[in-house]
């Protein structure tokens, strides 16, 4: 039985989680009790030892329209300040140490394109509808598109779709790098999203949640302290069963069963 009201809550193949979010009549806008619901499951897959990835995706029509507009509307700058609102969409995501592939159909605007982007790999439909509209609105992105966005694709293309609020196609993001796999229908991302998912499971969990680590920290620091980074994850490795487990099958031309120590 599903716990949640505007997310569906599923473990598709052995090792996989799958967010699917669902608030149809709003096109999944992220109201205050989606992303809290959307947290709270996201922080259960990565509690739980048997789930090795997590993908995210929403309907065939929309991904998510962004944040509530109608949540929003009457909001004051004192509240947004005093309550930091948006804030918790920070705090959970970047958190979660195992591996989330967003599988992108329809809108992913606003705050649903930020979502998108804060996925570790994303995965669209080529019909897929990108775009950050908030000046439109009269505000700007406040969920990291002005910063991810611009990393993912450039300065002058950011700038151009940030101060116009035009949107970009699912065939533009793949073009652009923004995802790693763009698909013709919705129905094969979301299987191309569970079967990278179900690969990813199969891995080392150490190894991993090593991987990711050391990728998103190029993110966030120069190139030098970055690879002083990597090295010393690298190092620690070595100090893993499953490296010897990785090793010694290959060696010995078996399948490794991972011990995830
Ligand atoms: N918030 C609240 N409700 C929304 C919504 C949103 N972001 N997006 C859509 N909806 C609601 C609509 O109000 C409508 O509800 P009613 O039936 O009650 O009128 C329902 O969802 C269906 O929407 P449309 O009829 O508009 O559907 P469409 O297919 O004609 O258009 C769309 C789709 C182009 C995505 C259009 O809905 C749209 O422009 N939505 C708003 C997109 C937007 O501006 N997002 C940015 C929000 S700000 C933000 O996200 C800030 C941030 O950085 C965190």
């Amino acid at each position: 039985t599903n716990q949640y009201q505007n997310i569906l809550v599923e473990n598709p193949h052995p090792g996989v989680g799958k967010i699917t979010l669902n608030r149809p009549r709003a096109l999944n806008a992220l109201s205050s009790s989606l992303f809290q619901e959307l947290n709270h499951a996201l922080q259960d897959f990565d509690n739980d030892e048997s789930t090795g990835a997590i993908v995210l995706t929403g309907s065939e029509k929309a991904f998510a329209a962004g944040a509530d507009i109608k949540e929003m509307k009457d909001l004051t700058f004192s509240k947004a300040y005093n309550t930091n609102f948006i804030a918790s969409w920070s705090s959970t995501i970047p958190n979660i140490r195992k591996p989330i592939i967003a599988a992108v159909n329809g809108h992913a605007v606003g705050g649903g394109c930020e979502l998108a982007l804060m996925a570790d790999i994303l995965y669209c439909s080529s019909s897929a509808m990108f775009g950050q509209p908030e000046i439109k609105l009269g505000i700007i992105p406040g969920a990291g598109g002005s910063q991810r966005l611009t990393a993912a694709i450039g300065k002058s293309r950011a700038m151009e779709l940030i101060l116009t609020g035009k949107n970009f196609s699912g065939t533009e993001a793949a073009q652009w790098g923004v995802a790693a796999t763009v698909f013709d229908t919705a129905e094969e991302c979301v299987q191309g999203a569970l079967k990278t998912a179900s690969k990813i499971a199969e891995m080392s969990q150490l190894a991993v949640r090593a991987a990711k680590e050391v990728v998103n920290k190029s993110q966030e620091t120069g190139l030098r302290e970055g690879l002083d980074y990597e090295r010393k994850v690298f190092h620690g490795l070595f100090g893993s069963k499953d490296q010897k487990i990785g090793m010694s099958a290959f060696v010995e031309k078996k399948k490794p069963e991972w011990s995830n120590e």
